[in-house]
């Protein structure tokens, strides 16, 4: 069994989330462990997917898992340089959220099916399509490699309310940190 440790999420605004990431160009024994604390983090959370900027490693590495059930067994997937390929006209509408913007949900409209390709544990390359929840998830943590959040599809306003209740969480999480 391996040891997994729960890492610390960023919280926006922060500037590591809107860079994009550098792809990966050998899964070495460190990145296997990223990618393992990412999804026990994830879990932990709780959440469906999360990106490695967003416990500060400028990586393009993801986890998911949009099983919603929680009686049905853990469907974790772990993708390495993911990219859309292909995707639906048809669109759907899903109040999104994240890890690193937390408890402030909104609505955006994205491609209802994407095909993605991908990298998985064992360094074979994979492609799926994703449609549902799964569909908008992939494409939220693909987002986070490019520095993109799904805030940044709303109105500057109400983004820009948003981001002043981060800019307060963080000062008050700072303040109970001491
Ligand atoms: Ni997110």
């Amino acid at each position: 069994m391996w040891a997994m440790t729960i890492r610390p999420i960023l919280i926006h605004p922060d500037p590591r989330l809107k860079k994009v990431c550098k792809p990966v160009e050998n899964i070495t024994g460190e990145l296997h462990a990223l990618s393992r604390d990412m999804l026990e983090t994830m879990y932990d959370a709780p959440g469906i997917g999360l990106a490695a900027p967003q416990v500060g490693i400028l990586k393009r590495l993801i986890v998911l898992d949009a099983q919603r059930d929680k009686n049905a067994p853990r469907s974790p997937v772990v993708m390495f340089n993911p990219e859309v390929i292909a995707k639906s006209e048809d669109l759907n509408t899903y109040e999104e959220g994240c890890l690193s913007i937390p408890e402030q949900y909104a609505e955006v409209t994205r491609p209802a099916e994407v095909r993605v390709r991908w990298i998985d544990a064992d360094g074979e390359e994979r492609e799926k399509d994703f449609d549902g929840l799964w569909a908008t998830c992939v494409q939220h943590e693909i987002d986070h490699l490019n520095g993109v959040l799904f805030i940044d599809y709303l109105k500057p306003l109400k983004r820009q309310l948003i981001t002043r209740k981060m800019v307060k969480l963080k000062r008050e999480l700072a303040r109970e940190k001491g």
